[in-house]
């Protein structure tokens, strides 16, 4: 399965969304997910990140190895998004900042 990692965080560009056959993201207030029992991993998502912030489940970078969970658990309590939508008006600003994991909404 493909997981959405830290970088999404704040940025939330949603181009993600649009190129998912199986409609398997699901949106929280600042971050999205993928639901890991709907992906058929196509790998459709993972280029069009502006954020590069979706890898495959046995890739994941040093240290995000926590958003399979992640993914897995807020996909069972937020709701599918499945259309494209503005990012965060300040989303640029947030696409080069690091260590994000403690702004996360749930
Ligand atoms: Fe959807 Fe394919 Fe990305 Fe899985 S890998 S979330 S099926 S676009
Ligand atoms: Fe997040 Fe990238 Fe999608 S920033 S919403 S995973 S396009």
């Amino acid at each position: 399965t493909y997981v959405v990692t830290e970088s999404c965080i704040k940025c939330k560009y949603t181009d993600c969304v649009d190129v998912c056959p199986v409609d398997c993201f699901r949106e929280g207030p600042n971050f999205l997910v993928i639901d890991p029992d709907e992906c058929i991993d196509c790998t459709l998502c993972e280029p069009e990140c502006p954020a590069g912030a979706i890898f495959r489940d046995d890739d994941l970078p040093e240290g995000q190895e926590e958003y399979e969970e992640i993914n897995a658990r807020l996909a069972k309590v937020w709701p599918a998004i499945i259309q494209k939508k503005p990012a965060p008006e300040d989303a640029d600003a947030w696409l080069e900042v690091k260590d994000k994991r403690g702004l996360l909404e749930e």
